[in-house]
Formats: structure tokens, sequence, C-alpha cells
């Protein structure tokens, strides 16, 4: 292990850089904000993106994705011309040196990785792999310990002989949806795995401007790292979660308990908010797949079942809040906001919304649906449910409360903070909240005559 907290001040960086040429294979959240990341910071940079609608829209500088400030950096990497969207891989091969692999890695129904995108990338760049040219292959995608040392075998093996000269790396990523652009220029550490000593300096050409520490570790302790780090952050939340619950018995202010906890430095406040549960595209995902990886090496894995079970148990409480606070839920008509897994991104994937709505019809309630961005996304992706005759989907907060008896906050966008509380009140029948996120100030949401519920504090007591 080597932290490099100094860079390497004898390499003559500024020469270097100019020979790195970065591609980067998949163009989804972490493809996309890396091209466009190391684009903008003066590398040349090749984007190659199977899906061709996606990459019609990216070489028009349109992201397909909301997330803050993408779309500026994107159009602001393409005019300056270091950004090249490509539908050749062969060319993407051909032009770059550094070749970023960040396509998905979806769960499998057994909550192993899907190793079906790494496998085809693998044989993509095999064919058009040049005998003579040196190549670093820097696997950025979210994959099990050892993916770095098996993508190697298998380009070889689809050589089928032919010299092969490549190293292969493992450099994960840490940005947050909603987040990422920040994430990426302002990371806490850069973490760089590598079994051959040799690529060490050309890796770090690539990140000397950032100011983080650099870490150098195997390939296989990288990839560990990355998946040790989201469960770390999904037993934070499964913890304070449980917490919460213990002071909804003890009369106690969650908020002021957290406080609490996290003024101690060696805990932090920081993924210590309570809620309805961790959810997104990475954290269930590989909390399932760590459990998986240990229950295969045979390591006793209860701890993160543990913080799985609390997650998956934070419906059904918040569940039971609204059933409380309604006394009857069939026939009453229920305000949701949030659609989106989590504020700043459009993205919907393992929403807490998408398990209460089907909980929520089977009661025969009526829902009202709102969220600032994701409206859209639900549109498309959930056709069938976006003309039930029991949801009504809106764009305008206003809107999404008339006549409704509970507004439940699923998501954490700041716009709920900034509302007309009075004209919200008016708007609805009965104005119940119940804040699955503790977004509103309670004392405010009192004031204006709310009933108000929120996650970790007793009912009698708000
Ligand atoms: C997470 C990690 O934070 C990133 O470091 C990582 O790179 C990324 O996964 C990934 O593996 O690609 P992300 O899924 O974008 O990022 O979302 P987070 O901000 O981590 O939030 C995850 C879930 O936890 C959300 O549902 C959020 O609402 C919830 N959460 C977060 C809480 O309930 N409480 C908290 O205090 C923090």
């Amino acid at each position: 292990m080597i932290l490099l907290e100094e860079k390497l001040e004898e390499i003559n960086a500024e020469e270097n850089s100019k020979k790195i040429k970065i591609g980067v294979v998949g163009a989804g959240y972490v493809g996309l904000v890396t091209a466009v990341g190391l684009s903008y910071k003066g590398f040349k940079a090749y984007v190659f993106e199977k899906n061709k609608e996606k990459t019609n829209l990216l070489k028009k500088g349109i992201s397909p994705f909301y997330e803050p400030d993408l779309q500026k950096f994107l159009q602001s990497s393409i005019s300056s011309g270091n950004l090249v969207f490509t539908e050749e891989i062969s060319q993407l091969i051909k032009e770059c040196n550094h070749i970023y692999i960040c396509v998905g890695t979806p769960i499998r129904e057994d909550y192993t990785y899907d190793m079906f995108f790494l496998d085809s990338a693998a044989k993509e760049i095999s064919e058009y792999l040049p005998q003579n040219e040196f190549k670093i292959i820097i696997i950025k995608s979210t994959v099990p310990p050892g993916t770095a040392i098996w993508f190697k075998k298998i380009i070889k093996r689809y050589r089928r002989g032919k010299k092969t000269n490549i190293e292969v790396a493992s450099i994960p990523e840490f940005l947050r949806e909603g987040n990422a652009i920040y994430d990426f220029f302002n990371p806490n550490r850069i973490i760089i795995g590598v079994d051959n000593k040799s690529i060490i300096n050309d890796l770090i050409q690539i990140y000397r401007d950032f100011s983080a520490p650099i870490l150098v570790v195997s390939t296989t302790e990288a990839e560990l790292i990355k998946l040790a780090s989201n469960a770390f952050l999904s037993t934070k939340i499964s913890f304070i979660n449980s917490i919460s619950d213990i002071c909804e018995k003890l009369n106690c202010d969650i908020e002021n308990v957290r406080r609490g906890i996290g003024m101690d430095n060696r805990i932090g406040l920081d993924f210590l908010k309570p809620g309805i549960g961790f959810a997104g595209s990475c954290l269930p995902k590989d909390l399932n797949a760590i459990i998986s990886i240990f229950k295969e090496n045979k390591v006793n894995h209860i701890l993160f079942e543990s913080v799985k079970e609390i997650n998956n148990q934070r419906i059904d409480l918040l569940y039971n809040k609204i059933k409380k606070a309604l006394w009857n839920i069939k026939g009453k008509t229920i305000s949701v906001w949030g659609i989106s897994f989590k504020a700043g991104t459009d993205d919907i994937r393992e929403s807490p919304t998408l398990k209460l709505i089907p909980i929520l019809l089977k009661e025969n309630a009526k829902i009202l649906l709102y969220d600032p961005k994701a409206v859209n996304n639900f549109k498309k992706q959930f056709p069938e449910l976006s003309i039930h005759p029991s949801i009504k989907l809106t764009e305008d907060i206003y809107e999404s409360v008339v006549n409704s008896n509970l507004i439940v906050i699923t998501n954490d966008w700041e716009d709920y903070q900034k509302v007309n509380l009075m004209k919200i009140y008016e708007l609805m029948e009965t104005p119940i909240i119940v804040d699955g996120r503790n977004i509103l100030n309670p004392l405010q949401v009192s004031e204006y005559g709310f009933e108000y519920y929120r996650i970790g504090v007793n009912y009698e007591s708000t």
C-alpha cells in the first residue's frame, strides 16, 4: 500500500498529460461524469455507448438524465473539442491509451453481480487491441473483488494467443447522484488499484490535479474498498434508523439524539439522517452483493443481513404512520411528495415510493404523485401506473394537494421547505403531513395548524 499525498513532482506532468488519451466505455452516471470531468480537466476523451439514442442525445450536448451541472460541463467539453462520442469502439481503442470500463453491473436474482456487460466489453476490446501498443484498462464499474484479474485473463482468452500488451487497473468511483459533478472534482480520496507497479505513474498523471490523497493498493483491494465503503454507509443509515425507532418509544427526538451522536468527531453527522431507508441503484444492490460474497467465502455476514433487514422494514413503518394518522385509508386522497429515490436526481431506481404506491392502492387510496424532476421518468418507466385511475401525476406541488387528506414525504428535495404552507393548508381537506425524511421544520408546520408526524419522534410529543 502506498499513500501518495505529495504527488510525484519529478514527473514532467504537463508533457505526460498531453500523451494521455482517455477512452470511456459506457455512458451511464459513472462513465459520463468521468468523461465529462476528465475532458474538462484538459484530457482528450472518447466515449463509446451502445445505446444509439443516448449517443445521439449526448452528441447534441443533451444529458440523458438529470444531474445538476452535468449538461453545462458536457456542452463545454464538447465545444472545446476535448470530448468526442463515437459509435465505433474500434476508434476509441485506436485513439486512447487509458480505457475506462464503466458498463453496468446489474444484480441478478441470486444477488450476485451480472458480469454480462463486462464480458461483452472484454470481448469487443480484445478484437481491436493492437499488438504493439500498450494500453491500460481501468475498471470503474462497481464489481466483485477479483474482477480486474479476471478481466485481464478474459481479454487474453478472447485474443486466442495474439500478443496482448495491456495492464488492468481498478479505480473505483465514489460519486453520489445529485452531487456527481461536485464529487468528481472534489473527491475525498482517490483509490488506485494496480497489480503491476509499472503503471502507477501513468495513472497518477490523470489524478495529479485533484486535491485529494491518493492511495495505491492492489486491484482486488480497490474493488473491496468500494463495496465496503457502500456497505458502511448503509450500516450507518440502518444504525440511525434503529436509533430513531427507539427514540419513538422513549419519547426522545431523533434530531437531538443524532446531533449529539454526530458531534463526536469519530462518528460525524454524515449519513446519520434517519428516514425511510437507503435506496437507489447502488447501496441496496451493493449490500446484497457483499452478502453474497461473504456467503460464498463462508464468512459471517450477520452484520449486513441485519442492515438489510432494518432497511426492508422502513416502508412498513412509514405505512403504519400513515395508517395511524388517517385512522381509515380507504377512499382517502394521499399526496405523495417524492418519486426519485432522493433529492437532486430524477433516478427512480429502488425508490421507496415505488414500494409505497402498491400498498396505498391496495388500501383503495387515491394518490396524487408529485416530484420536482422525476415525473417524466416515472411516466416512461411505468406507463400503466401513470394512467391508473387512482393515480394522478403532477409537476405542480400545489396541484398535488388539492382536497388531499395527507401528504407523505418520501424524498428530500429542498423545494418542500420553500413551499407556501398557508396555501397548502388551505388546499387540503385534512391538513396532515407524514414526513418520511424529517425535512420540514416541525415548529413552523405546526404553527400553520398541520398535524405533523415525522421519523424518530413519538406522535404524542410532536
Ligand atoms: C452512493 C454512495 O454515497 C456513493 O459514494 C457511491 O459512489 C454510489 O452510491 C455508487 O456506488 O455509485 P448514491 O446512491 O448516489 O451514492 O446515493 P447516497 O447519497 O449515498 O444515498 C443513498 C440512499 O441513502 C438514499 O436513498 C438516501 O436518501 C439515503 N440516505 C443517505 C439516508 O437515508 N440517510 C442519510 O443520512 C444519507
